[in-house]
């Protein structure tokens, strides 16, 4: 597994606010989006692309277009959803695939409660997203129903990640054929004894949606 924690002082700076206690909804939502965009670019390094020709008003140029079978971008019910639309804005056809897991408040174990994925990704590059890389069970979850529907490629985005997380998904997929990668805005100290990541933001789910 490959792991790159995004070292850029926009990503800092953004994700500062992002954690700070007075950050309120509406910007918190704004700050997902925009700092989606920025790992984003770093997670689409290895994009798929082929040739394509188009005519500039000068000449012709000689260019890229994303290869086929498009992507499929799959946030993580229900805080992966705050990344979706900037993904989204970088990769307008990839195809969006859904897996809603909660994870319970003692045993830190994630639920699945719902899946909608295609049956089969063959040759498909796949992006999760969830802000939270906290035990790394939710991850490690949806990177297995990926790599199950045979993904080309799993690469997970994350706004925070504990060192905790990338040690249990190192470990899973160490030995896995698909490559795995996983991209963070920032790595923080480890895990408290709820789970929470230390500094980390808090519930982030909570934070873009209301506490339920
Ligand atoms: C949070 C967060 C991640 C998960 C991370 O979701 O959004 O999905 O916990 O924790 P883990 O790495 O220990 O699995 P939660 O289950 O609270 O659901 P929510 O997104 O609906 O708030
Ligand atoms: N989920 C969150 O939303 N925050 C954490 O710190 C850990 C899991």
């Amino acid at each position: 597994m490959q792991t790159t924690v995004v070292d850029h002082p926009l990503v800092a700076h953004k994700l500062t606010l992002l954690r700070d206690i007075n950050t309120d909804t509406p910007a918190f939502r704004r700050l997902c989006d925009e700092l989606v965009t920025l790992l984003g670019y770093e997670a689409t390094r290895d994009i798929k692309v082929e040739p394509v020709e188009v005519q500039t008003p000068v000449d012709l140029a000689t260019g890229v277009k994303l290869a086929r079978p498009l992507p499929l971008l799959v946030p993580i019910l229900r805080a992966g959803i705050g990344m979706l639309d900037g993904m989204a804005r970088l990769l307008p056809n990839a195809d969006i695939g859904f897996v809603g897991l909660a994870r319970d408040e003692d045993t830190l174990v994630a639920s699945t409660y719902a899946t909608r994925l295609p049956a089969d990704l063959t040759g498909r590059q796949t992006f999760i997203l969830d802000p939270m890389l906290a035990t790394g069970g939710s991850m490690e979850t949806v990177i297995r129903m990926l790599r199950d529907r045979n993904a080309a490629t799993v690469t997970g985005v994350s706004l925070v990640a504990s060192p905790e997380g990338l040690a249990r998904l190192a470990e899973a997929f160490a030995e896995d054929a698909t490559p795995v990668r996983i991209v963070a805005g920032g790595l923080d100290a480890g895990l408290n004894n709820k789970g929470y990541i230390v500094p980390g933001l808090g519930d982030a789910g909570d934070r873009l949606f209301g506490s339920i």
